[in-house]
């Protein structure tokens, strides 16, 4: 079997790795194809390097733009190389404009598409990612879900026939980073200590490029009585550096995003998380620290239960959520166990077309 995935930003890279590990396991063909979405070292090159992916055979190098800009000049780039490569399986990933070309290109050139991570809904009609999840899941001929919410979504949609729950492929490699790293103590500014400090991000547009949103954000993460290591995306820096918005307030300390292993090793130690990434959120979960998500909704509402999770979407508690106290109950493994990578492999082998 012969699988081509398409990936372009973060989130991707390590959702890649434990299905590359999986496909190579397997004696499985894998061309990996980048396309260029995220560059920067931090955002692309070290994840590739410490989660032991193979390196791209393909890189488009389409780089950042409006989103029809940027979707559209990957559509242009990838007619050739699913031409070139004629996969059985074209794999994508997320929810990402990656996602989206990935799979309109394949599905034109008649290529079968599986949609990896399908299913997942925030039903927020403002998101660019909800846009790429919906039409991404109704175009792939096989939809690879990660929970039985994603599943209940694609049945409600009418794609329960295309639908198969294979579990979350973080949790496969957010387990398995936190087994390599938990030894290691993590590595923190001067003036954080294990045990005392959250982990913050922020990078939604909706967050971000609103400047009354943005700055409400500054001054809510610049409220919280303890220190933050707020790790910032380069939308981030931009956004605010334009607007003229202060980020490092109160306890908080700016520093670049971190590789997944320090990532991990950091939340890891934290007393908490505050955030708008859906992974974060989930990471959270999965490595016991309690998530505050300056969101209206989220993807993953299995992490809201029992308190782990606590949405703040008009900014108001955020300095007193942030510091609650761990829940007490149980983290149960709504997310799979760590052997998605695996099912998704025996579900592309079983469904293989004909
Ligand atoms: C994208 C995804 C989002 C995902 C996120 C993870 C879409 C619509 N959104 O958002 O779902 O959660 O990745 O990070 O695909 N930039 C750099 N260097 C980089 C990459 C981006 O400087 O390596 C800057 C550029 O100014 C760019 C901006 O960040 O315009 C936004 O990047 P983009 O890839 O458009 O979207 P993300 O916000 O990263």
């Amino acid at each position: 079997m012969k699988v081509l995935s398409i990936v372009g930003a973060r989130p991707q890279f390590v959702k890649l790795a434990p299905v590359a590990a999986a496909l190579s396991a397997s004696g499985e063909t894998h061309v990996i194809v980048h396309t260029g979405q995220h560059y920067d070292e931090r955002m692309s090159d070290v994840f590739f390097e410490d989660l032991r992916i193979p390196q791209p055979d393909v890189h488009l190098g389409v780089g950042s733009g409006s989103h029809g800009a940027q979707t559209g000049a990957m559509l242009g780039a990838l007619d050739a190389v699913l031409d070139e490569h004629r996969p059985d399986w074209v794999l994508v990933y997320g929810d990402t404009n990656s996602t989206l070309a990935g799979a309109v290109s394949a599905v034109k050139m008649h290529l079968p598409v599986a949609h990896l991570e399908a299913g997942l809904r925030s039903f927020n009609r403002r998101m660019p990612e909800e846009h790429n999840r919906v039409l991404t899941d109704h175009a792939a001929d096989l939809c690879l879900a990660p929970t039985h919410a994603a599943m209940e979504h694609l049945a409600n949609e009418g794609l329960a026939q295309r639908a198969v729950l294979v579990g979350d492929v973080m949790t496969d490699i957010c387990f398995l980073v936190r087994d390599r790293v938990a030894g290691n103590a993590p590595d923190l500014p001067a003036g954080f200590t294990p045990g005392d400090y959250l982990v913050a991000t922020i990078h939604r547009a909706d967050n971000t490029d609103d400047p009354a949103r943005l700055e409400g954000i500054a001054a809510a993460l610049g409220s919280i009585p303890a220190p933050v290591l707020l790790l910032a995306h380069p939308r981030l820096v931009a956004r605010a550096s334009e607007l003229g918005i202060e980020l490092a307030r109160g306890q908080v300390t700016v520093t670049r995003p971190l590789p997944y292993p320090d990532m991990v090793a950091a939340v890891l130690h934290s007393r908490g998380v505050v955030t708008d990434s859906g992974g974060l959120q989930k990471e959270a979960y999965l490595l016991g620290a309690p998530c505050t998500t300056l969101r209206t909704e989220t993807e993953w509402p299995e992490t809201l239960a029992a308190g782990w999770n606590v949405l703040a979407p008009d900014l108001v508690g955020v300095a007193e959520y942030a510091v609650r106290p761990r829940p007490e109950s149980d983290r149960p493994p709504v997310y799979g166990e760590g052997d998605a990578a695996q099912r998704v492999v025996r579900t592309l082998t079983d469904r293989l077309p004909r």
